[in-house]
């Protein structure tokens, strides 16, 4: 095959520290070759294997492949009976498609505040955020840290609320050695490029129900139940299908599919990788004056998506100043999050104190193949 130019799309020539690095191997080129040789293209064997090997990974009884995992939110929602005037609370913290999964069923997000501590949905606020119409609550677990899923389990039960968990972090992360995702109703991956696991674009939905995870399969594709494998068997008729609902195509082809089940293979290593990162940090910068260094507990398993330093402001620097700093210096960084209620569209759906928390943020370079020498680097410059 003729080699091509690698194209430099965030021109990073000059950069010595990328902020992320996806990881795809000659293993992973090879398994993506060989789905191009079969004609089944997508709701094939690839997606089977794929859902099995994630849902035992996570002990769930059922995982469902999808497009991403914002369709993973809306379909989680939409199967669990979420819709016109009920209210859903999501963290002020998240990235915005927490929230635009619940404008999708016709609901309303209602925005809570964060802890300090670990920057996960704070207890106190959500129950301040609880109405008469207040049907479910989205746990996000930041950057990989687990949510208290206990506790939030406990205040779900005391007011008749459901729990879908936002887990496009935390491919990974155990509280006690229980994946995230098996406490709510329905747990929700990504593999987005930027997470721990990548498909390019996808997403999955882990569920113990039988119910839950019949919905959702049907309301990925079309609202038709059977597979193409079952139309295109030689029992029966290809055309001969019943469409049981109105449903979207959030399907996960078979490239995908391959590519994500090649990469869960090294998950734990490469989630270890990135934990020996994260404690590299932590060591060198948690007694340094003005920095706030994340937490880790002993009972949890952290993913280490991401690491969220907090810089406090003082008269001579500022997070914003460090950012220019690291990139003058090759080193890129990035915010994980600007406040939701910071967005134009979702203003009106609640504010809280995260801005404070927002404005010291900031997220060191973190990935599987990060070297000592380059952390070195990021750890001189603060
Ligand atoms: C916390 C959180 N929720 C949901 C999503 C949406 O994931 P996707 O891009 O797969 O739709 C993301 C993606 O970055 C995310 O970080």
């Amino acid at each position: 095959m003729k080699k091509t130019k690698k194209i430099d799309a965030f021109n990073d020539s000059k950069i010595k520290v990328p902020f992320v690095l996806p990881e795809i191997t000659s293993n992973d080129k090879k398994i993506i070759l060989q789905v191009l040789n079969n004609n089944l293209l997508t709701d094939g064997p690839n997606l089977k294997n794929f859902e099995n090997k994630f849902a035992k990974f996570t002990g769930s009884k059922y995982a469902i492949g999808v497009s991403n995992a914002t369709a993973a939110l809306q379909l989680s929602l939409k199967a669990i009976g979420i819709g016109k005037g009920d209210e859903v609370i999501v963290p002020d913290i998240t990235f915005v498609a927490t929230a635009n999964a619940v404008i999708f069923t016709n609901a309303t997000p209602v925005i809570a505040d964060v802890s300090e501590d670990d920057f996960n949905i704070s207890l106190s606020s959500i129950e301040k955020s609880i109405t008469k119409r207040t049907k479910a609550i989205i746990p996000v677990h930041f950057a990989g840290k687990p949510c208290q899923m206990l506790k939030i389990k406990n205040l779900a039960k005391k007011y008749n609320l459901k729990i879908i968990e936002d887990c496009a972090h935390g491919i990974g992360s155990r509280i006690n050695k229980k994946h995230v995702g098996t406490f709510g109703e329905t747990g929700c991956f990504s593999f987005y490029p930027t997470k721990n696991l990548t498909t390019f674009e996808g997403g999955m939905v882990i569920t113990n129900s039988k119910k839950i995870a019949e919905k959702i399969k049907l309301l990925r594709n079309h609202g038709i139940m059977k597979s193409l494998q079952d139309r295109f068997s030689n029992k029966g008729k290809p055309w001969d299908y019943d469409v049981l609902l109105p449903g979207y195509n959030y399907r996960l082809d078979e490239i995908r599919s391959a590519l994500g089940a090649n990469q869960l293979k090294r998950l734990i290593p490469n989630n270890k990788k990135r934990q020996n990162a994260f404690h590299y940090y932590n060591l060198s910068l948690k007694k340094k004056i003005g920095l706030i260094t994340p937490k880790m507990e002993k009972n949890e398993v952290h993913s280490c998506h991401l690491y969220v330093l907090r810089i406090k402001k003082s008269k001579s620097y500022s997070r914003d100043m460090v950012f220019q700093k690291f990139l003058k210096n090759g080193i890129r960084s990035s915010v994980h999050y600007k406040p939701l209620h910071e967005f134009s569209v979702y203003k009106k759906y609640g504010k809280t104190n995260s801005k404070k928390l927002f404005k010291e943020f900031l997220s060191l370079p973190l990935y599987p193949q990060i070297t000592k020498k380059q952390q070195n680097l990021v750890i001189k410059n603060l």
